[in-house]
């Protein structure tokens, strides 16, 4: 079988443990890049990857790469494609154009001239020609540019792979669920250790880790954009979905817990875990995680608190923190903690000493994920940075 061209990107900061998953599906020639790895493999590894993957955005594959300088080489590179081998022309069409660095004056104009030599090439062969959908589009197609060099994808997820499908009620502020996959890889969290998220929200961080758990797939109840190209096989799929299915397995005690003092947040993520079959698999209560007990003496706490600390800003957060720092050290030692944040300061307002921070981009927002390593006295002495 031919072997493709694939690109998978995801929230930057995760490539590295993208490409460990990539490789452990079976991807090859697996290279780390800036928002997302690249790699190869057959077109079932694209299926495989779509279902399998937890920290993948999308899965990207490559149609033709070239050196560009202009609306006009673009132009001629998509028209040098034959779309007529991979979709039809009465199937919708979206053009998604992303950029680093394009001497372009007008990455607008530059989806226009691409969208046009694909209907051009259509209208050419066939006489007729996709129209345009930028909402529910079959089919989608990226174009990534650098300063010289423009490659064209076919997009064989469609929807992004963040959305699993699990979500029932919309709560503020959710986590991508990729991105709180691709947390729990860098924690390093087995099944077998025990996960608690005090300010679980959405419960993303406990969805994410039953998933695991249970061995389910993450794509095992959604659509991809492959079923709609040309050349689709069916039959190949529902193998995949099949041993899928096989793989799934009951998880031992449930060894996954998590809180928030928002009625509306617990509500939402045992709704979402009910959905799934799930909800005996985590623990879930409302409360304030300053009045949270370790459910073990040791494991690996994971949360991503709220946001919006600056340093001097009136905020009852900044009484929060060093608060939740005291109820670490009282009551988690022994335990890893990990924190997602924007507050570059977080160590300072909860008055810990990070083991490790870990930048991560959540969407648009730079962030980091702060490692605490909680021994008896790992509390700082002296103000913090929010204090003085
Ligand atoms: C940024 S959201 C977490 C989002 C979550 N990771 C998700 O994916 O949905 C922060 C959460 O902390 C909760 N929270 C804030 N203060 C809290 C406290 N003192 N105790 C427990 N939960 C708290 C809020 O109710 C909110 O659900």
């Amino acid at each position: 079988m031919a072997l493709l061209s694939l690109f998978a990107p995801c929230p930057r900061g995760l490539e590295e443990p993208l490409a460990a998953e990539l490789k452990s599906l079976g991807g090859t020639d697996v290279a780390l890049l800036p928002g997302g790895v690249q790699f190869r493999g057959t077109i079932e590894l694209s299926y495989r990857v779509n279902l399998w993957s937890r920290i993948a955005s999308r899965v990207l594959l490559q149609v033709k790469r070239a050196e560009y300088q202009n609306e006009q080489d673009l132009y001629d590179l998509a028209r040098s494609v034959r779309w007529g081998g991979w979709f039809a022309p009465d199937q919708t069409l979206r053009v998604d154009v992303t950029a680093i660095r394009s001497p372009l004056r007008s990455l607008e104009f530059a989806t226009l001239r691409v969208k046009d030599a694909i209907c051009d090439r259509f209208r050419d062969e066939v006489g007729r020609r996709p129209t345009v959908d930028t909402r529910f589009p079959e089919i989608r197609v990226s174009v990534f540019l650098t300063q010289d060099s423009a490659t064209l994808y076919l997009d064989t997820s469609g929807e992004p792979l963040f959305k699993r499908g699990y979500r029932t009620d919309s709560v503020e502020a959710p986590l991508r669920e990729n991105l709180a996959a691709g947390i729990l890889a860098l924690t390093g969290w087995a099944p077998e250790e025990v996960l608690f998220d005090p300010m679980c929200g959405s419960g993303t961080f406990l969805i994410e880790a039953a998933l695991i758990a249970h061995g389910i797939a993450p794509g095992a109840n959604r659509a991809f954009g492959f079923e709609r190209l040309i050349g689709f096989e069916p039959r190949q799929w529902e193998r995949l979905l099949t041993e899928a299915k096989d793989l799934r397995r009951p998880a031992a005690q449930p060894s996954i817990y998590g809180s928030d003092r928002s009625e509306q947040a617990v509500t939402a993520t045992l709704n979402s875990l009910h959905g799934l079959g799930l909800e005996a698999s985590v623990k879930v209560s409302k409360m304030n995680a300053l009045h949270a007990e370790a459910p073990a003496t040791a494991g690996i706490l994971v949360s991503n608190p709220p946001y919006g600390v600056r340093i001097g800003e009136e905020s009852e957060l900044l009484t929060y923190f060093p608060q939740l720092g005291n109820t670490l050290k009282q009551r988690f030692a022994g335990w890893r903690c990990y924190f997602l944040t924007d507050a570059m300061n977080f160590p300072g307002l909860i008055r810990l000493r990070e083991s490790r921070r870990t930048p991560l981009f959540n969407g648009a927002i730079e962030c980091r994920l702060f490692e605490f390593r909680m021994v008896t006295g790992s509390v700082k002495k002296g103000p913090s940075p929010a204090e003085r």
